[in-house]
């Protein structure tokens, strides 16, 4: 039985309907068709799902969609303002921050919740704030210097 939702998404009203028990990732993906945010281990272990809600980084395998009503949420595809990219997003893309892309959506969120919480984080307030976003690819160094690099 599907029951009818009101999300806030990247500050737009969204209404759909999903099981009671569908969780925020598949409510995004499937039903919104939002899929910058990916589905990974689905067990709060990879971050490849990270959103915002309320500026705060979450893994949205392990939000009920339902429990995200009263939020406003920002996925990938939300962050860059008037086609303009989040100096997250500038920075990730000129610093080889990305390779296969899977980790990027929630490594970029993840990065901006910290530079939004603390704009002076230093090297290892970043790698502690991106250690749960895993990467394959990388090796993590040019993803910890575009963050540094954004913010300036
Ligand atoms: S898919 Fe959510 S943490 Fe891995
Ligand atoms: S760029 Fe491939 S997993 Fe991070």
């Amino acid at each position: 039985m599907e029951m009818p939702l009101k999300l806030t998404v990247n500050g737009q009203p969204r209404r759909t309907y999903a099981p009671a028990d569908a969780l925020l990732i598949d409510v995004l993906r499937d039903r919104l068709g939002l899929t910058g945010a990916k589905y990974g281990c689905g067990m709060g272990e990879c971050g490849a799902c990270t959103v915002l809600l309320d500026g705060a980084a979450v893994y949205a395998c392990l939000v009920l969609a339902v429990e995200a009503q009263d939020a406003e949420i920002t996925t990938i595809e939300g962050l860059a303002r008037n086609g303009t990219l989040d100096s997250v997003q500038e920075a990730f893309a000129a610093g080889g921050g990305v390779q296969c892309g899977f980790c990027t959506p929630g490594m970029i969120l993840s990065a901006r919740a910290l530079l939004d919480a603390n704009p002076h984080a230093d090297e290892a307030d970043i790698r502690r704030a991106l250690s749960g976003n895993l990467c394959r690819c990388t090796g993590y160094d040019k993803i910890v210097k575009a963050v540094l690099a954004a913010k300036g």
